[in-house]
């Protein structure tokens, strides 16, 4: 009755062909991107874009020498090998021909500031935050992106792994944009393997309540 096939093209792909993506693709990738919604119709979104296969792998660079620099800081075996091993899925998108780097410009959420001003707790304040209303339209854009590329054959991966790298990213790469900051990255690429699977979903009455 309906063609949502579209949606369940998309899995997280982590290896990929050596071809490269057309730099027209990437621009309606990134199109797709940006007719996601946002709050206040901000499109608080900016796609930084890699296809410089020496860049991508300073970038990995960047992020192993980060994640050693904090093992070596922690004392308890466990914890820093689990960190260590990590490293795997935080460079799932070294063998791309592109990466697609995600920065989220600031917003302030509706009803923060008069909630201030009227004087309201902390922790009220604080769970408002916490809502991310600006990280939520980026996010409905790397979305957007993900579908459409898996839709035009490409694969990609949401990883956020690295983030805790972002200044030095940002450094490796020299980008920067007043008020904006890295929150997840995509590599970008036709997928190695003929068929990528997903791990499996709760059932939808497990995710689901319906109030009538
Ligand atoms: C916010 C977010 C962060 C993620 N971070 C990583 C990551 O750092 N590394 C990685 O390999 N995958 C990462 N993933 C991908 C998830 O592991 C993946 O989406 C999940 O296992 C479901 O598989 P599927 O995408 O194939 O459906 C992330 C996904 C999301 C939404």
């Amino acid at each position: 009755m309906f063609d949502n096939s579209f949606i369940y093209k998309r899995h997280s792909v982590r290896k990929f062909k050596d071809t490269k993506v057309p730099m027209e693709h990437i621009e309606e990738i990134i199109k797709a991107g940006s007719f996601a919604p946002s709050g206040k119709n901000m499109q608080n979104w900016h796609f930084v874009v890699i296809n410089n296969k020496e860049l991508i792998e300073k970038i990995a660079k960047t992020v192993e020498e980060k994640n050693k620099a904090i093992a070596d800081k922690i004392l308890d075996e466990n914890v820093k090998e689990k960190f260590t091993k990590g490293i795997r899925y935080q460079l799932a998108f070294k063998n791309a021909p592109t990466v697609i780097l995600v920065y989220t410009g600031k917003y302030i959420p509706t009803g923060y500031n008069e909630l201030k001003l009227a004087g309201a707790p902390q922790e009220e304040l604080e769970a408002l935050l916490a809502t991310a209303s600006g990280v939520q339209g980026v996010s409905a854009a790397i979305e957007n992106i993900m579908l459409t590329s898996a839709n035009m054959g490409y694969g990609t991966c949401w990883i956020t792994g690295p983030v805790y790298a972002a200044k030095e990213i940002s450094e490796t790469i020299g980008f920067k944009k007043e008020g904006y900051s890295l929150m997840a990255l995509t590599p970008l690429g036709v997928p190695l393997d003929a068929e990528v699977k997903s791990p499996p979903r709760k059932p939808v009455e497990e995710i689901m309540t319906v109030i009538e």
